[in-house]
């Protein structure tokens, strides 16, 4: 079983300026490693994650936390951050919230999990919720979308180039694509010579990723909610993995300062040492970004 490593783990927690006995939140919980990384240092943290496996490995893992409460750990979307830290606090559960982290995407447990579907190296139900509640599976999204909306999905969020080749194979392939292992295959068949080092099915899959679990509307929603919700001078870190997640946030930044609503930390973004991509390569395509509120 892999396990995901933390992206950015020092940077990240030295951005939220962690004090002791402040409550902070970790709206992407995944494996709990920043989650960890704050409650060391003595803060107190909300934690969402809207997958089940990810909460139950926290209630389990961080029992130790929860019963004294220093962690509240919250089976929802981060597009709900608002009325639920919210409520929280009339409730006065929770105090005044001095930073908020986003670690998009999936974490490695999710990735290569073998019936989830999100792995072109695997062979599993073509699923790819992150969320089993949603409705809409990716071998849904595959039969029920017109080929030109499957063209531009392919183009516009994986950045694939072949995508009108790709997407009318699947719309006349004369069996449903069902599984990961029929879609990368079709893939396979269907690109071109590969010059790149990326495996041929990489940018399908994580367009399809990302509109089965709505992920850029969901950061459209969250940050919002986010800044709303977050105390005078408290920040929001982002780390985002691919182009479509940082680009929202830079945007997003930029017109807040543009609005007066605070100062963006960081024209250009953190990239991982070369150190860090040695030992996770995942890591490489990470970008975090700072907004500090007025
Ligand atoms: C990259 S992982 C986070 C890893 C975590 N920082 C750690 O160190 O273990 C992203 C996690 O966020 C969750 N997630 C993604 N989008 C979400 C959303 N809109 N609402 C709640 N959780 C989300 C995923 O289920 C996944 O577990």
């Amino acid at each position: 079983m892999t396990n995901h490593i933390t992206v950015l783990l020092e940077e990240a927690t030295q951005a939220l300026l962690i004090k002791k006995g402040n409550w902070y939140i970790d709206a992407t919980f995944g494996k709990g490693g920043h989650t960890q990384k704050i409650l060391d240092a003595g803060g107190k943290v909300i934690a969402f994650d809207f997958d089940h496996q990810a909460i139950e490995y926290g209630n389990k893992i961080f029992a130790s936390e929860i019963n004294p409460g220093n962690l509240i750990l919250i089976r929802e979307n981060f597009s709900k951050i608002f009325p639920i830290i919210e409520s929280l606090q009339e409730d006065c559960q929770v105090g005044d919230i001095k930073g908020i982290l986003f670690d998009f995407g999936t974490s490695t447990e999710q990735l290569k999990s073998n019936n989830r579907g999100f792995s072109f190296d695997g062979d599993g139900p073509l699923d790819m919720r992150m969320d089993d509640r949603l409705g809409v599976q990716a071998k849904d999204l595959l039969a029920l979308i017109h080929v030109d909306q499957l063209d531009e999905l392919f183009r516009d969020l994986g950045g694939e180039h072949d995508s009108r080749r790709i997407a009318k194979a699947i719309k006349n392939s004369p069996t449903p694509i069902t599984t990961s292992k029929q879609l990368t295959d079709l893939i396979i068949r269907n690109k071109g010579k590969q010059k790149s080092k990326l495996h041929p099915a990489t940018k399908v899959f994580q367009a399809l990723r990302i509109a089965v679990n709505t992920e850029l509307e969901n950061i459209m929603m969250g940050l919002p909610q986010a800044l709303e919700i977050l105390a005078n001078k408290g920040r929001i870190v982002t780390i985002a993995f691919h182009e479509g997640e940082d680009r929202e946030v830079k945007t997003t930044f930029k017109l807040w300062e543009e609005e007066n609503k605070g100062e963006n930390l960081t024209k250009k973004p953190v990239v991982p040492t070369a150190e860090e991509i040695k030992n996770n390569p995942r890591s490489r395509s990470a970008k975090m970004r700072i907004f500090k509120k007025k």
